[in-house]
């Protein structure tokens, strides 16, 4: 059941999950679930396992405890590759372009039958159309940002995992990136947005679960969130990016078109 009631159909369920990296945990005991077509802002201080969460839906840790559904099917004992196609699709923290293939090369790669094609996702990013025969090393990290989220649809996943797609980017850029993510959501598909710009991410996803050292330590509506300093300070530690991020939205909205 999704935080709006049982009217909204199950799409991943993780209960009881322990999982790290060999002998080490960082994911303790952690139950977490996901309705059909949910936005889920994921936050939390750094080094809290919020990558690790994602890497572990995509069968790249070792999980010790605990059991991984997704769309209806214990998903445990599947391979990455076969998360992929059974509908995960993941934008890694570190973006992994493919430095030697072209924009449209990528994209191809990763494509399957559906409704994100490679048309489709040039109409989301005409950026990356006019960068099309560029090779994945001549474009800007706002360009390869893109570029993963556009690779990532292509394969047509029922949920989006995305870790940190506003790291290191211009403000520009993050306004780009942004929009799409609120599109992405008014079109229906669930996704997981990872992010240290806390403020920004609570505008675009209607949920928000924070984790701490490796656990679920909230989990509510983005707009109350954001209402609320108070959380926000002790969890997440935000006085001063609060203060920041405050100081940088004239300029930001009007052309992130954020109000409803
Ligand atoms: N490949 C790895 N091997 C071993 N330990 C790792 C590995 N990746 C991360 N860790 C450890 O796991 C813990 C959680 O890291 P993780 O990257 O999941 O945190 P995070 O919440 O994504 O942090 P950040 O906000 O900095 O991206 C940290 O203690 C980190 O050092
Ligand atoms: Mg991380």
């Amino acid at each position: 059941m999704s935080i709006w009631g049982d009217a909204m159909a199950e799409l991943l369920d993780i209960h009881n999950l322990t999982a790290g990296y060999r002998d080490a945990v960082v994911i303790d005991d952690l139950s977490f679930r996901i309705g059909q077509g949910e936005a889920v802002s994921l936050l939390g201080r750094n080094g809290v396992g919020k990558s690790t969460l994602l890497a572990t839906m995509m069968g790249l840790t070792t999980v010790s405890k605990g059991c991984l559904e997704f769309d209806g099917k214990n998903i445990g004992n599947a391979a990455n590759y076969q998360r992929n196609r059974m509908g995960l699709g993941y934008v890694p923290q570190e973006r992994e372009i493919f430095a030697s293939l072209t924009v449209e090369q990528n994209m191809r790669v990763a494509a399957r039958p559906g409704e994100w094609n490679i048309a489709a996702a040039y109409k989301l990013f005409p950026r990356l159309e006019e960068r099309r025969n560029n090779y994945g090393n001549q474009l800007s990290g706002g360009e390869q940002q893109m570029l993963a989220m556009a690779r990532a649809l292509v394969g047509n996943p029922k949920l989006l995992l995305l870790d940190e797609p506003l790291e290191g980017l211009s403000p520009v850029m993050m306004d780009i990136l942004l929009d799409a993510v609120k599109q992405l959501r008014q079109s229906g598909l669930a996704l997981i947005l990872v992010e240290q710009h806390a403020h920004l991410a609570l505008e675009v996803t209607e949920r928000v679960v924070i984790m701490d050292r490796g656990r679920i330590v909230h989990d509510g509506r983005s707009d109350l969130l954001l209402k609320d300093d108070a959380t926000m300070h002790q969890l997440l530690g935000l006085a001063h990016e609060q203060a920041s991020e405050k100081a940088a939205e004239p300029a930001r909205k009007p052309d992130l078109k954020l109000a409803s």
